[in-house]
């Protein structure tokens, strides 16, 4: 059975267009699926502390209390076979909630590690995650994107390299220009489940 996991980094939580379509896309995609819902922009997880970012910079300072939280999501980013992420922009870049669940779950000797040549290595296993990106703009108008290149590059280095992006803009010009976002994505992210599933059968029967 395939395992999802759905975190909205939206203010608006599981209330976030973004969060509802990737809902739905799940229901009709992979029915089956065991999902957890997480909502960590609507409720976000707390600032690093001194002794997180101590027990990140010191040899043999990995583990115990300080890691805890970082240890508890990245154990639940393990155990998701299928990743959906839901993200508005912000000043073009990634949410600060967003920045903050990647400084819990991008740990060294954990999540990555760094070969002889300096460069960091994932240790997750890939698997197929969406990414669904709200915002005010749309792709048209040639705003500067900091956010795609910055979340592929990091979820590249703990190993998440099959990473699909949809994106939903133009979200602040109205109904019609919302509903218009939405169906174009559902489409195109329908398409995807479909191919990530070898072109056969939905996601959700596990073949
Ligand atoms: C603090 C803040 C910064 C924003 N920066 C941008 C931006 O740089 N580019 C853009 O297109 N939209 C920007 N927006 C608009 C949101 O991305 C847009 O309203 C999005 O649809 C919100 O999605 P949500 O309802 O899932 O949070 C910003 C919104 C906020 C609150």
């Amino acid at each position: 059975m395939t395992r999802a996991l759905l975190l909205s980094f939206s203010p608006h939580g599981k209330a976030a267009q973004t969060f509802r379509l990737a809902r739905a896309l799940l229901h009709e995609q992979a029915p089956h699926a065991e999902v957890t819902e997480r909502d960590y922009g609507g409720r976000a997880l707390p600032p690093l502390s001194r002794e997180y970012a101590n027990a990140l910079t010191t040899p043999g300072g990995l583990s115990g209390p300080a890691t805890a939280l970082s240890e508890q999501l990245i154990v639940e980013l393990e155990a998701c076979d299928l990743l959906m992420i839901c993200t508005p922009v912000h000043n073009f870049a990634v949410p600060a909630a967003l920045k903050g669940w990647i400084d819990h779950v991008v740990r060294i000797h954990r999540s990555f590690t760094v070969n002889p040549q300096f460069e960091k290595v994932g240790l997750l296993k890939d698997r197929p995650t969406f990414v669904l990106v709200s915002s005010a703009s749309s792709r048209k108008n040639r705003e500067p994107d900091f956010l795609t290149p910055y979340l592929q590059t990091i979820l590249g280095t703990v190993g998440i390299h099959s990473v699909e992006f949809a994106y939903l803009g133009a979200m602040v010009r109205g109904e019609a220009a919302v509903q218009r976002s939405l169906e174009q994505a559902h489409e195109q992210l329908s398409g995807a489940f479909y191919r990530q599933a070898g072109g056969q059968v939905p996601i959700s029967s596990g073949a």
